[in-house]
């Protein structure tokens, strides 16, 4: 076990050890800024928050009450087997071992599986249904090849660090966003009979140093309690909300105190406040303790029996470990499953290695339209000068750029995870097109449907021709006058285990220049794990069109093909901010920490302002594209404002108190209190889906001060149409709940909903607001 030199110095480390240094500048003097505060004992869940949970922990209860110390230590540690993780069996008691498997956006390592878009892709459609088909889907494919748990869907990271390694895996930096993604991708996922496992608990905002090594301790996120809340949990509530059955703590440290050893986090904020009934597992090797660990609120270690097994067996006879602590752990493992109805028949496990002959298990169903549709749907067009797309019958195209064709092997992408010190890789893109990110979050695709190939097979159907140069560098070398367009591909790659060092790289800047320079009609296509600055060329004359294509998945050319060609009108939306330069974003949230001390530190002191939040506070710098940003071809005239508050009764400051926490929170949080409406028409040409977005501006803290509150926070989502010409929807609706309202209380430690009045604005975009109103609370 990496961990095992230094657990010691952890063993207490949630009851307030403090070693290293610190946090920076005033917050240091914050009592208790930078420790966690102890919170124990470790709440034991009875299933009271839902008749289903009550059910499952009826069941769970009658089988627990069975099993020895022993058998108990078994279901909570990782073994050997199969899967990516396998529980222990109680063959006695007919216990299975329970299989878990990565990753976010498909059953990865498996031969007949689909590869889905990735998550910062679903979160560009702003489509809750594309959400919650896309979790279906995934989990229907987890269920097919008898897999009870899925690593996925992710909020953790967020994507506080600009040039994070893993923010594509989750939705997007904005907490309303990633939370209606993480609410409906659970409920997906659990719907096919899959358990879901909301990831990674929490902070892990950073590949560099994520893990402990050689060089010292992992990072510590040292986040203050109302940024903790607004922005990193907050998503993470519509997991849970949706009945999340599992929940991964994750590798770093926050405020000091390891993650998984975390009560703060574990016992307090998700097993009580948040209600959480199912289980906490470790990120892979994450435990770094075995009495401190199973006290804090971890329930199962993977993959192996790290500090349990056989020694959580004996914490429990000499007392360390109490007897209904570990009940608890091994009642919340099986609880999920019984909640899941994974005792009655769930299919044959087949999982496999695949240099072994072995069964097909085909669970990709008609998955392909989906992924096709998700993948256009998320596609976000954000230039496109005098209508050049979509295009117009073109007899002649022209491709340029490593980002069209496939690379030499989809597996041989650069997938570095694994233990010990991690540094920032020198790899900005993939050379071939780019369906995902690396690491374990990335896909094992059936095949994978390049721009190339899509283009091909359309300009076929045609009659036109092609010319292709995938390599050069400058292929200024071969103009061919009679195109119609050129089509340059680059990407940006990322991956688990660093984080990336540029938003840009010269190789691509250039390549596009090069391009442009003799093509007055060039079409730019990127694909990228997030945010890719482009001010290199975004403003160069014969650049006519640019697309973020992000990562669609193995449908990735049918996909670009149908918004290219007008079949699919573009309506996504950048789950991000485009600034104009890398600096814009500010030093403190652009970088990965860099740290060699032996207990680095993390400071999160932007708070609540990172992406547009930040933006919207600096008046002076304009971002290139803002969040909720993308062009469509047809237009939306925006109509009849109407906000109102429902539920008067219910506008107390705070949820009620004689009300008991369910899973998620206090059920309170989740009423509607202000239903806001508007028409939205489509004034264009063509048919057209809009997606139509509220933001909401909180009052200050009290009358006539300050505001301590982002101008404006993205509160609602709803994709509107296919409107043909002509067409208007009157009841585009948004129902506003205490929670999108609220504010987190760090002295009353609840969601306050405040006094005052509350900025509306509705719009096609985080800057193109439409419409705006207020409402009043007193
Ligand atoms: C971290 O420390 C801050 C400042 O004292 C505190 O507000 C917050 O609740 C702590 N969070 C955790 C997870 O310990
Ligand atoms: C169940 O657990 C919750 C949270 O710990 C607690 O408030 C409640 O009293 C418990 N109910 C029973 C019946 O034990
Ligand atoms: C523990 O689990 C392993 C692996 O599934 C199994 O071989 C073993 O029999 C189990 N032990 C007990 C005590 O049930
Ligand atoms: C238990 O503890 C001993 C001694 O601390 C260690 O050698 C062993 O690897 C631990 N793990 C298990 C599963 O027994
Ligand atoms: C109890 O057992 C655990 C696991 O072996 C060990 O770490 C701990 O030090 C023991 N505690 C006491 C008081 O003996
Ligand atoms: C766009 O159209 C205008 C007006 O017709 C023309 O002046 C301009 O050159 C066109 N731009 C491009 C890039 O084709
Ligand atoms: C990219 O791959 C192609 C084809 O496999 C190869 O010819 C080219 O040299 C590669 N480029 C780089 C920069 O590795
Ligand atoms: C951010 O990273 C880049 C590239 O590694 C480096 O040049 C720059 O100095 C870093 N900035 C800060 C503030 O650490
Ligand atoms: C735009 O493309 C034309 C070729 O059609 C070329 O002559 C011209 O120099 C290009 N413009 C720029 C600014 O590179
Ligand atoms: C806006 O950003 C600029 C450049 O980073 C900085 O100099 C300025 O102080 C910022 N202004 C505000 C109000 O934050």
């Amino acid at each position: 076990m990496k961990g095992a030199a230094l657990s010691f110095l952890y063993a207490a480390s949630s009851v307030g050890v403090i070693v290293g240094q610190s946090g920076s500048g005033s917050l240091s003097e914050v009592p208790y800024y930078g420790r966690s505060p102890p919170v124990y004992p470790s709440p034991i869940g009875n299933g009271s928050t839902s008749a289903r949970w009550a059910i499952a922990y009826s069941h769970a209860h009658a089988l627990v009450s069975q099993m020895t110390v022993e058998e108990m230590a078994n279901v909570t540690r990782g073994w050997a087997g199969a899967c990516a993780g396998n529980t222990g069996e109680v063959p006695r008691l007919g216990i299975p071992a329970l299989c878990f498997s990565d990753a976010p956006d498909s059953v990865r390592g498996q031969e007949f599986v689909s590869a889905f878009p990735a998550g910062i892709h679903l979160a560009a459609t702003f489509d809750k249904d594309l959400m919650y088909r896309y979790g279906r889907a995934l989990g229907d494919e987890y269920h097919g090849k008898g897999i009870n748990i899925a690593l996925g869907p992710v909020a953790g990271p967020l994507g506080r660090v600009v040039r994070g390694g893993r923010n594509w895996e989750g939705l997007s930096n904005d907490p309303y966003l990633a939370g209606v993604g993480m609410g409906a991708v659970t409920r997906g996922i659990q719907d096919a009979g899959v358990i879901a496992t909301p990831k990674h608990w929490l902070l892990n905002e950073q590949e560099f140093r994520r893990r402990w090594s050689s060089v010292g301790h992992a990072i510590s996120a040292n986040v203050d309690d109302r940024a903790l809340h607004e922005l990193y949990v907050f998503p993470f509530m519509d997991a849970l909300r949706e009945g999340a059955g599992s929940v991964m703590c994750s590798y770093q440290r926050a405020n000091h105190s390891y993650a998984c050893q975390n009560s703060k986090l574990l016992n307090g904020i998700l097993k009580t406040e948040l209600g959480f009934e199912g289980f906490v597992v470790s990120d892979w090797d994450g435990q770094m303790s075995g009495v401190a660990s199973a006290n804090a609120g971890m329930d199962l270690v993977m993959p192996n029996a790290g500090y349990w097994g056989a020694n959580l067996t004996q914490a429990v006879r000499n007392g360390s470990v109490s007897d209904d602590r570990i009940s608890d752990m091994a009642t919340r493992i099986l609880a999920a499953w019984y909640y899941l109805h994974q005792d009655k028949g769930f299919p044959p496990r087949a999982v496999y290695s695949n240099t072994q002959r072995h069964p097909v298990v085909d669970v990709r169903d008609d998955h392909a339209t989906l992924i096709e549709k998700i993948g256009a749907a998320g596609t976000v067009l954000v230039k496109n000068v005098n209508n050049t797309l979509p295009f117009k019958k073109p007899r002649f195209l022209c491709v340029y750029g490593y980002g069209a064709t496939l690379s030499a092997s989809p597996w041989q992408n650069p997938a570095r995870y694994g233990g010990g010190y991690e540094v920032n890789f020198r790899w900005n893109t993939l050379n071939g097109t780019l369906i995902t990110g690396g690491g374990s979050g990335g896909s094992s695709p059936p095949y994978v449907v390049s721009p190339f190939q899509a283009l091909q097979e359309r300009v076929t159907k045609d009659k036109g021709i092609l010319r292709w140069d995938f390599w050069s560098a400058n292929p200024a070398a071969t103009p061919y006058v009679n195109a119609d367009a050129c089509l340059v591909f680059i990407n940006a790659y990322a991956s688990e285990s660093f984080d990336r060092v540029s938003l840009t790289d010269e190789f691509s800047d250039q390549l596009v220049l090069n391009v442009a320079g003799m093509c007055a009609n060039t079409i730019v296509v990127v694909h990228s794990t997030g945010i890719r600055v482009v001010d290199a060329w975004i403003s160069h004359p014969n650049v006519t069109a640019v697309l973020f294509a992000g990562l669609p998945g193995q449908e990735s050319g049918h996909s670009l093909v149908s918004v290219l060609y007008g079949v699919v009108n573009p309506s996504g939306r950048l789950p991000y901010t485009v600034a104009k330069k890398e600096s814009d974003y500010g030093e403190s949230v652009l970088n990965s920490t860099v740290s060699f001390d032996q207990f680095p530190d993390q400071d999160f002191s932007e708070g609540l302002y990172i992406d547009y939040r930040a933006f919207d506070r600096n008046k002076t710098i304009e971002p290139r594209f803002e969040f909720g940003f993308g062009l469509s071809y047809t237009t939306f005239a925006y109509s009849t404002f109407k906000a109102s508050l429902v539920n008067d009764e219910k506008l107390g400051e705070f949820p009620d108190g004689k009300v008991a926490v369910v899973q998620g929170g206090h059920p309170d949080l989740w009423e509607t209190v202000a239903v806001v409406t508007c028409t939205v028409a489509n004034t264009g040409k063509v048919h057209g889906t809009e997606v139509v977005q509220l933001y909401v501006g909180i009052p200050p803290p009290a009358r006539g001060e300050e505001r301590d509150t982002p101008v404006r926070q993205l509160r609602g989502i709803e994709r509107v149409g296919p409107l043909a010409p002509g067409q208007e929807d009157d009841q585009v609706i948004f129902r506003l709940t205490r929670r999108d309202l609220s504010v987190w209380d760090v002295v009353a430690q609840q969601w306050r909903l405040r006094r005052g009045e509350y900025m509306l604005w509705i719009g096609a975009s985080s800057r193109d607001l439409r419409l705006d109103g207020s409402l009043v609370i007193t």
